[in-house]
């Protein structure tokens, strides 16, 4: 599954409010993520990467000696965007060398995957061309472009980036992402992932908990576990705690996760319903730390439209896997991703969409327009749907599908949800954070109270639901229990 969301545009995860400025003797570095968790968490390893070649994360690129786009092709016309991106980002770079500077400029991700050499001649004053298994090596690139000029590396390396990579720490956050698996072997016909990834990898189950142990260790009381098709995870079990089975389940490392000291909450996306299997769904009944919401696409209600997706479920098996869940956790909630004018969709398929978004009762969801991607099965069939069907189409999805979210959301008002306080509010004097289901939520505390909830669970009463977030008050106790 992929794990792409408001494409093309900058992550709302920017990085650069990560790390200061830094000193003049340092390098400066500037990231631009664009797409998915999956390349926020990546940006962030290419700034762990680059830091002992002396590059410090810059929250402009004014001024940079080195500018990397972490790029995402996942949907519309991605690539374009990156080189009129890099048409500015060449100015830049002229302006620096008119001042005597060098600035570097670099680009990943999967639009760099997937346009390779052919960057290389469109951009040539693009410095550094990496896929994204291959940024464990970003330092050595860079310095090999310094020194003989410009380099490409998007061929799938045989090491496995993650041995290459230093160790994350937190920043100061109480939540943060770990990557567990990466790739995907599925081939849904609509999807780029499988050839800009690669094929399908877990990570080893003693390399994941050591990570979360330091996060946990440096505050981190949330962890969202990522991968492409992250509920394929298969890693290799810890030595001497094989058991039977010498690869773990993602519902085996997660109760492993559960018991890191300091950690409060466990999430995972994105999920392929065919994947859920019995411990996963089990694990959501039994590990408390294990939030209940989870992101499982469905793409689509229609039979015939999941076949031409290669989707390998029917909405009955779909339908039968959300059962499942609920029996295991009552009060799981759920998201979804949809794609709107598939191939050959017809009204009637759509209608067995907008029914089973009724029949399901969604908590939230993504929704797409159907984008052709170049080299994909799709994007040769011949029955593409028309531009104005799928964007009427993708009207009435989203109408139906705020509907759902909203009265999700006002439901909440009343109840005492725990709140893990993350961020200032939008507003001065308040302070935001999340609700077991991902949803925001905004308390104004007493003057003071603020500092006091950075990275604290402590339960809320619910006031307002809106339709991307809740309002509330911390209730007596959570005030008593956050009194410095
Ligand atoms: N067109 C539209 N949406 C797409 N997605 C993936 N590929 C395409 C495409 N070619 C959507 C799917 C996936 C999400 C990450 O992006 O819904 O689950
Ligand atoms: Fe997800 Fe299918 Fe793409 Fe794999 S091919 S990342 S399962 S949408």
């Amino acid at each position: 599954m992929g794990l792409a969301r408001r494409v093309e545009r900058p992550s709302k995860y920017g990085l650069a409010a990560f790390w200061p400025a830094g000193e003049s003797s340092v390098k400066k570095l500037y990231i631009k993520t664009y797409g998915c968790q999956m390349n926020v968490y990546d940006s962030a390893r290419m700034a762990d990467v680059l830091a002992p070649a002396g590059y410090a994360l810059a929250a402009e690129p004014e001024g940079a000696d080195l500018v990397v786009l972490n790029t995402c092709h996942i949907r519309e016309k991605a690539a374009e965007k990156v080189y009129s991106e890099l048409g500015r980002l060449k100015a830049q770079k002229q302006a620096a060398a008119a001042d005597g500077r060098t600035m570097l400029i670099a680009v990943g991700g999967c639009v760099a995957q997937a346009e390779g050499a052919e960057m290389r001649r469109r951009a040539p004053f693009v410095d550094v061309v990496f896929g994204p298994q291959n940024y464990h090596d970003l330092g050595d690139m860079v310095t090999r472009a310094e020194r003989q000029g410009p380099v490409l590396e998007t061929e799938f390396p045989a090491q496995v980036k993650f041995d290459h990579l230093p160790r994350p720490r937190a920043r100061g956050e109480s939540t943060a992402f770990v990557s567990v698996q990466e790739g995907c072997d599925k081939f849904c016909t609509f999807c780029v992932v499988p050839y800009t990834r690669g094929a399908e990898y877990s990570r080893p189950v003693a390399d994941i908990v050591a990570e979360v142990e330091v996060l946990a260790g440096d505050g981190v009381k949330e962890v969202t576990l990522l991968g492409q098709n992250v509920n394929a995870y298969h890693g290799a079990a810890p030595r001497g705690k094989a058991g039977k089975a010498d690869e773990w389940g993602l519902g085996r490392l997660i109760r492993a996760l559960a018991e890191v000291a300091g950690l409060a909450r466990i999430r995972y996306t994105t999920s392929h319903p065919i994947d859920m299997d019995d411990d996963l769904i089990a694990a959501h009944g039994e590990v408390e730390a294990l939030m209940p919401y989870l992101h499982l696409p469905v793409q689509s209600g229609s039979d015939a439209v999941l076949a031409g997706m290669n989707r390998r479920y029917r909405v009955e098996e779909y339908l039968a896997v959300v059962d499942r869940l609920r029996a295991a956790r009552p009060d799981i909630a759920l998201s979804s991703d949809f794609i709107v004018g598939f191939p050959g969709e017809t009204e009637d398929d759509f209608a067995a969409t907008l029914d089973l978004v009724r029949d399901v009762g969604y908590a939230q969801a993504y929704s797409f327009k159907y984008s052709a991607r170049p080299g994909t099965p799709a994007a040769d069939r011949s029955d593409q749907v028309a531009e104005d069907v799928k964007a009427e189409r993708l009207a009435r999805l989203q109408a139906a599908l705020a509907n759902l979210a909203r009265s999700f959301n006002e439901d909440c008002v009343g109840r005492v949800m725990e709140v893990l306080f993350d961020r200032p509010g939008r507003y001065r004097g308040q302070v935001a954070g999340r609700s077991p289901y991902l949803q925001a939520v905004h308390v104004t505390p007493d003057p003071g109270g603020i500092e006091a909830l950075q990275g604290r669970i402590l339960p809320v009463r619910i006031t307002e639901g809106h339709a991307n977030s809740l309002a509330g008050r911390l209730t007596g106790a959570a005030v008593r229990e956050a009194r410095p």
